[in-house]
């Protein structure tokens, strides 16, 4: 499918539908070369990764993916987080596709910038990225520190263009400023009918430098494609069963308004529930791409539908009077199971490790 591009600054031009990288680690780095390279040859035109995606095994597959397959996508990668130091603000603890633990944390430093940026070139086994993004802004280092390491890894020819990632309205405008003569092209936030925070200060404030919009998590990481109804179950060490927008109340009253609302509006449109969720974000004033991911090439076949889809103001305004009821907030019942669930996962990853290691 030919795919419609819009400009991403003045040097980036991403397909409307761009594939995010994020969950690519769990499987075996073949056959995450594979999945990315049936992806690709879907016709996206630009890929959003980071070094955290799968602990570097996401720009790993991906370089061998765009090695294997000779296609050349532009590629979006990040900056600032970090798991082998015990400096920088704790954002996380997750595990590494091995079981390991990691704390994951904030570095802005310019050191640790081009140090980041010299490692995802050697990953993805490409000597210049076309955009490097802030991953999360690090309160400890000033941003134009952070974002002056950027400028100069521009003028040096390693990167094509900057952005930033989960940045506060106020900090969008400071890392413009910070960037001088060159364009800040991209804020890449969460956006979907679900959630709509953007709308409170970042869209416009990107809007108001000329950065464009990359809406990640565009499907509530796949609540709003009608696939996770109140009777799915989830194991204990699923991150989704510890989540409070996917508990059982949150997930029943999010499937009835896929249901009433999303699904028959995507039927008129002969496309389903995915495409039309992406298709009400491409209408959106500001944003210039979604982020969609897939766990199977099928998925994204079905999301890069989303691009035939022109909807009416009325369409537009019954999905948004719809979904602007959603999420519900979960009881405190709810909550506490939620809670509970997360603790049990961690305790069972945490026995599954130590009999890994006293039974290798
Ligand atoms: N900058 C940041 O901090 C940040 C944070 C998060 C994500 N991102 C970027 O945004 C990208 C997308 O985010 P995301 O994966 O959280 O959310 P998403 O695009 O909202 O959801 C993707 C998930 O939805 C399901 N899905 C996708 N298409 C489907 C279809 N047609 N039918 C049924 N299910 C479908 C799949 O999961 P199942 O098959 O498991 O249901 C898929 O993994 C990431 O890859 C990453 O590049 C950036």
């Amino acid at each position: 499918m030919r795919l419609p591009r819009r400009a991403l600054g003045p040097s980036l031009e991403p397909t409307v539908v761009v594939l995010g990288a994020m969950g690519f680690g769990s499987r075996s780095p073949e056959a995450e070369s594979r999945h990315l390279q049936d992806c690709l040859t879907l016709g996206v035109g630009a890929v959003d990764t980071a070094p955290l995606y799968g602990f570097g095994q996401s720009e790993r597959a991906l370089g061998d993916a765009l090695r294997r397959s000779g296609l050349r996508p532009e590629v979006y990668t990040k900056v600032g987080l970090r798991w082998d130091d015990t400096h920088g603000d704790v954002l996380f603890v997750g595990r590494d596709p091995d079981g390991v633990e990691r704390v994951v944390r904030r570095d802005g430093r310019p050191e640790q910038v081009r140090r980041d940026v010299l490692a995802s070139c050697e990953r993805l086994g490409l000597e210049r990225l076309d955009l490097v993004q802030v991953h999360h802004r690090d309160y400890q280092v000033p941003v134009d520190e952070t974002l002056g390491a950027l400028a100069d890894l521009v003028r040096e020819g390693r990167v094509r263009a900057v952005g930033v990632s989960n940045f506060e309205a106020e900090d969008v405008r400071a890392a413009a400023r910070a960037l001088g003569d060159l364009p800040l092209v991209s804020l890449q936030s969460p956006y979907s009918l679900l959630d709509r925070g953007v709308e409170r200060g970042p869209l416009a404030a990107a809007r108001s430098v000329g950065a464009g919009l990359l809406a990640y998590s565009p499907l509530a990481q796949g609540l709003l494609t009608g696939a996770h109804g109140p009777g799915r179950r989830y194991d204990a060490d699923d991150w989704r069963a510890s989540t409070p927008l996917f508990s059982v109340k949150s997930r029943r009253a999010i499937a009835e308004a896929v249901n009433d609302t999303l699904r028959p509006l995507a039927s008129e449109h002969e496309v389903g529930p995915a495409a039309l969720a992406l298709a009400w974000l491409l209408h959106r004033d500001g944003v210039t791409a979604v982020i969609a991911g897939a766990s199977r090439p099928s998925q994204l076949e079905e999301s890069l539908r989303a691009a035939t889809v022109s909807l009416s103001a009325a369409e537009l305004a019954r999905l948004e009077a719809r979904f602007g009821l959603l999420p519900p907030s979960p009881s405190v019942a709810e909550r506490v199971r939620t809670r509970l669930r997360g603790r049990l996962g961690a305790v069972r990853r945490r026995v599954r490790g130590l009999i890994d290691r006293v039974l290798p």
